[in-house]
């Protein structure tokens, strides 16, 4: 499966916050969501109808330095045997649909549970859930889904929109 298979679309908006990390040596999680009108390029590749709505890209273990942990290659700073990326999606059963209301894939004709499977590889593996996805998933949810982190209505402490290239998620 590539990666090109689902980020077709631009990353136009982050929200970023910081949540907590422990254990591990990043500093903080970006949780980031996707404004599908604006980040789903052509309309005609895209899912229809579109969500109105900040849909869910993933939530990153970054470093200080707003870069993302990677998850592979010389500087992987990962967990030693997390759960796998197919045993992580069967586990999301219980969750399965709130997923793919908040967190689709907006290609059309890709299944979200890719778009999952990619964020758990890239990203999952790489936190404090390394072990248990089904968490990792529904917290994203319930803090994509709080209104404390609304982007829109933010504190300004702790949430921070930006724009972001694509192919950074
Ligand atoms: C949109 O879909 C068409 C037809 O499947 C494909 O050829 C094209 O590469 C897609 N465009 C992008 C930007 O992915
Ligand atoms: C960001 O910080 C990490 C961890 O200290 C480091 O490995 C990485 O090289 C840094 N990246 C940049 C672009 O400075
Ligand atoms: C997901 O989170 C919600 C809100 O905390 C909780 O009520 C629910 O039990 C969780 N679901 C699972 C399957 O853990």
């Amino acid at each position: 499966m590539g990666i090109k298979q689902f980020i077709g679309y631009s990353l136009l908006v982050l929200a970023s916050l910081v949540v907590s990390a422990q254990g591990s040596d990043f500093e903080f999680y970006k949780l980031s969501l996707i404004w599908p009108s604006s980040a789903c390029y052509p309309l005609s590749n895209c899912t229809t109808p579109l969500p109105t709505f900040f849909t869910i890209h993933g939530l990153w273990p970054t470093f200080a330095n707003d870069t993302a942990v990677p998850a592979y290659g010389p500087n992987n700073r990962c967990n030693a045997n997390p759960v796998g990326p197919d045993a992580a999606v069967a586990k999301l059963t219980p969750i399965k649909d709130r997923l793919n209301e908040r967190w689709p894939n907006l290609r059309a004709g890709v299944e979200n549970s890719v778009f999952w499977r990619h964020e758990w590889q890239k990203h999952g593996i790489c936190s404090d859930y390394y072990k248990d996805p089904l968490s990792y998933f529904n917290d994203t949810l319930n803090l994509a889904t709080s209104t404390t982190f609304d982007p829109f209505k933010g504190d300004g402490q702790t949430v921070e929109v930006t724009s972001d290239g694509m192919g950074n998620g």
